[in-house]
């Protein structure tokens, strides 16, 4: 089948995105997540198909109607998103846009666990897989261009440096989710990459998704 467009300045490369978030299951019926409408990796990926992109779009359990012409894969846990990522390599821009869980349980229980008399309970996690660092370090089908997001509520600058240093990603948008952005239409931005910082602030999803198709174009052709 055909996806993404056979014009428009993307028409011919293909693009992984990662949004939402991921689910980390405790037992049956419980679980771990990370706050996130999946709204902005959507609006993404709306964009770049729109401008010509193959696009395939890697979700957690979001809400949201698939944007036309986008195949869109639906995966739970941070472990399934690495590996659904890993089968669409080689491709040439990934943009890690899902909040993944830092953490999984260490033992999912098989059957939902019961309430105790103790009024505490321990639970002990395991890190997950960091997807973005993977793909931005992969030694044979590193993309051309490895794009992540960074949601912090202080220090956004310093956070989101050395982020781009540390994952190996060739840009960073660094949010500021200190007033309130979750399930909101727009979202405070900057991009940082090696050319240093560019502001985006105040603009809605939609906006923050065209300049990023402009960087993409930019950096790609
Ligand atoms: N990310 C990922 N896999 C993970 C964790 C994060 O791919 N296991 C990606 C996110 O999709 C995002 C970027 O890494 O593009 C930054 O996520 P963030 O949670 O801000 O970074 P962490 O390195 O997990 O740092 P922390 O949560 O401690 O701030
Ligand atoms: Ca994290």
């Amino acid at each position: 089948h055909i996806t993404g467009g056979v014009d428009g300045p993307l028409a011919g490369k293909k693009v992984v995105i990662t949004a939402g978030p991921t689910f980390e299951p405790l037992d049956p019926v419980r679980g771990l997540t990370n706050r996130s409408s999946g709204r902005q990796g959507y609006a993404i990926a709306e964009k770049l198909v729109r401008d010509g992109a193959d696009v395939t779009l890697i979700s957690g359990p979001v809400a949201l109607p698939t944007p036309v012409g986008v195949t869109r894969l639906d995966v739970d846990t941070a472990q399934d998103m690495f590996d659904a990522v890993h089968a669409q390599l080689p491709c040439d821009v990934f943009v890690g846009v899902a909040a993944v869980a830092d953490w999984r349980a260490k033992d999912i229980a098989s059957e939902k666990q019961k309430k105790t008399t103790d009024n505490e309970l321990s639970i002990t996690f395991v890190k997950n897989p960091d997807i973005l660092e993977a793909v931005s370090k992969h030694l044979d089908l590193r993309p051309r261009l490895v794009i992540g997001f960074a949601a912090e509520t202080q220090k956004l600058e310093d956070y989101a440096k050395a982020k781009l240093a540390s994952k190996g990603c060739d840009a960073i948008v660094a949010n500021d989710v200190s007033t309130g952005v979750f399930g909101s239409n727009s979202n405070a931005a900057t991009l940082v990459d090696l050319d240093g910082f560019t502001p985006i602030a105040g603009q809605t999803k939609a906006d923050i998704a065209d300049f990023l198709s402009t960087y993409i174009q930019k950096r790609i052709s």
